[in-house]
Formats: C-alpha cells, sequence, structure tokens
C-alpha cells in the first residue's frame, strides 16, 4: 500500500482585497484560467495524498467532480443535476429523489435498459434480495470511500466503477464487499467476484 503523503494544499496566488487570506480565488470568473489565481494540486499516479488514491480518484471530500468526468455517464452527457438540485431539496446531498429505493437509478437503468444492467431483474445483478442493502445501487457503485473528518458525512465515490478487492489489496481504495462484510476478507470477496 502506498504511503500517504500530504502535498503543499492548494491556495490562492495572491491575496488581492487588502491583502487578506480568502480560501476562493479571488478575481476568478468563467473564462479565466483557475491557474492564474489558485495553486492547482498536482497529482501523480501511483501516489495517494491527501487529495487523491493512487489510481486518480477521490480520496478527499469535494472532489465529486474531478470523479465524475472519469464516468461513463459523464462522457455521455448525463450532467449533476440528473441527480442533484443544487437549489435544495429534502433528500441527502440535494437529491431529487431518495436513493434508498433505488428510485433515481432506475429511472434510466430499470432491467433490461439499454443503459444496463443487462439483466432480466435487478436482483440478478445485484446477487441481493430487494430491500437488503446489498441491492441498493449506492451500496456497491458509490460506496463510502472517505470519512471527510466530520463525524458522519461521508464522501461517495462518483466514478460510478465497482471498486474491486484487487483495488484494495493494491491501492488501498476501501471496497463494497469488505465495508459491509467487516468479518470477510479480501480473498472471499475476490472468490464471489468471480462467481
Ligand atoms: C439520466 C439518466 C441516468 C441516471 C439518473 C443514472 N444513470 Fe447511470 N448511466 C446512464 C447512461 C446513459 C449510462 C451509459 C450507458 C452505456 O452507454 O453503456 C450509464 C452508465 C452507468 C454505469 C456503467 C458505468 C461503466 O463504467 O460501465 C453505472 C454503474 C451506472 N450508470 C450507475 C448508476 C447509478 C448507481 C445511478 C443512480 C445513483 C445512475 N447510474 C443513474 C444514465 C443514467
Ligand atoms: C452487490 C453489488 C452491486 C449492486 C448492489 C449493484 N451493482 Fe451494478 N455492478 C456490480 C458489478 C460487480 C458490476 C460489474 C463491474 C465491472 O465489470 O467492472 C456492475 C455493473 C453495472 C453496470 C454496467 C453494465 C453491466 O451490466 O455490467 C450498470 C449499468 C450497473 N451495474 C447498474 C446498477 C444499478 C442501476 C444498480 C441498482 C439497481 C446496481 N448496479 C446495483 C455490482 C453491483
Ligand atoms: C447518477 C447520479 C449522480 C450524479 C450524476 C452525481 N451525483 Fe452526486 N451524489 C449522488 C448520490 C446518490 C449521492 C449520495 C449517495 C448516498 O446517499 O449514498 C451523491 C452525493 C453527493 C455529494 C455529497 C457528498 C458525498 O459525496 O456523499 C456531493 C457534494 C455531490 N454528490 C456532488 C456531485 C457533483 C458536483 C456532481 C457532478 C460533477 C454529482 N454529484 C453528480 C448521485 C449523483
Amino acid at each position: 500500500m502506498s504511503r500517504i503523503q500530504r502535498l503543499p494544499n492548494s491556495q490562492p496566488l495572491d491575496n488581492p482585497i487588502d491583502g487578506r487570506y480568502y480560501v476562493w480565488p479571488v478575481g476568478f470568473h468563467v473564462g479565466l484560467h483557475l491557474r492564474d489565481y489558485w495553486r492547482l494540486e498536482q497529482h501523480r499516479l501511483g501516489v495517494t495524498d491527501f487529495h487523491y488514491f493512487a489510481d486518480g480518484t477521490a480520496h478527499k471530500n469535494r472532489m465529486q467532480g474531478n470523479d465524475y468526468v472519469q464516468s461513463l455517464m459523464y462522457r455521455h452527457g448525463v450532467p449533476c443535476f440528473s441527480c442533484h438540485d443544487a437549489h435544495g431539496t429534502d433528500n441527502y446531498a440535494d437529491l431529487i429523489k431518495p436513493v434508498a429505493s433505488n428510485q433515481m437509478c432506475l429511472e434510466c437503468h430499470a432491467a433490461g435498459s439499454p443503459n444496463g444492467p443487462y439483466v432480466a431483474t435487478i436482483e440478478e445483478h445485484t446477487h441481493h434480495k430487494l430491500g437488503n442493502p446489498g441491492s441498493q445501487c449506492v451500496s456497491c457503485h458509490m460506496p463510502q470511500i472517505e470519512n471527510q473528518g466530520v463525524p458522519g458525512a461521508f464522501i461517495h465515490a462518483h466514478t460510478f466503477r465497482f471498486i474491486t478487492p484487487a483495488m484494495t489489496e493494491q491501492y488501498g481504495i476501501p471496497n463494497p464487499y469488505i465495508s459491509c462484510h467487516k468479518d470477510k476478507s479480501n480473498q472471499w470477496a475476490t472468490k464471489w467476484l468471480a462467481r
């Protein structure tokens, strides 16, 4: 497993308002180059640092966008607001629909949908009974990868990739198998994944 390295934190390049430090890029607006206002984070593949896991996925909060641009859904033009309403909802993370019933995902991913999963029933895909936490799309495709330091507040992977036990062994990224079946090993999970 890689050593955690803390790179110099990202910060503003100068403090134009009365020399005061602000944690946003003062003066930047859409169309300008962010790098002229903000020291951008650098990531080296293979290194786990404050911001990134070794495979370039988010290790820190507020990086849902960095994750999401790596996903197939992003490449197909599905925007953040297919799932979120930035103006506020009663659901966790301003989701437009609660995640509990899989309702939001199933709108585009019902069994047999051309978007997948390519199965006749959702249970066939998840290998768990409906209603079980193991049948929730987010349990496997958006696992909690890091606690952002606030108790109970977790970051959910936004690459939508399935994190395999091999990724855990190699890069230290938590996989959903072991996060749920806490008494089991990565070897056990790999065996089931193969089946
Ligand atoms: C607005 C429609 C829409 C919604 C809502 C949606 N998806 Fe997707 N999703 C897509 C499309 C389109 C694709 C690309 C399908 C393809 O071309 O194979 C996709 C692909 C995927 C893939 C495959 C990624 C890969 O790399 O193979 C996963 C996993 C996935 N979505 C999970 C989810 C989950 C979990 C949710 C709910 C949190 C969700 N999706 C909600 C439209 C949607
Ligand atoms: C128990 C874990 C688990 C759950 C729960 C789960 N998936 Fe998956 N899903 C997987 C795995 C594993 C793959 C294969 C990933 C790979 O090949 O990299 C996958 C692949 C997919 C794909 C890519 C196409 C395909 O069929 O391979 C889509 C789309 C998808 N899942 C959508 C969903 C949706 C929507 C839900 C909720 C209804 C869901 N998944 C629930 C584990 C799960
Ligand atoms: C396909 C649906 C989908 C898309 C697209 C999506 N999100 Fe999310 N997002 C979710 C779900 C579902 C959760 C909460 C997961 C849970 O409750 O288990 C979430 C949680 C979050 C959170 C709360 C912190 C966390 O990680 O849990 C933030 C912030 C967030 N998303 C930002 C974004 C941004 C920014 C984008 C676009 C760059 C985006 N999301 C795109 C489904 C989506």
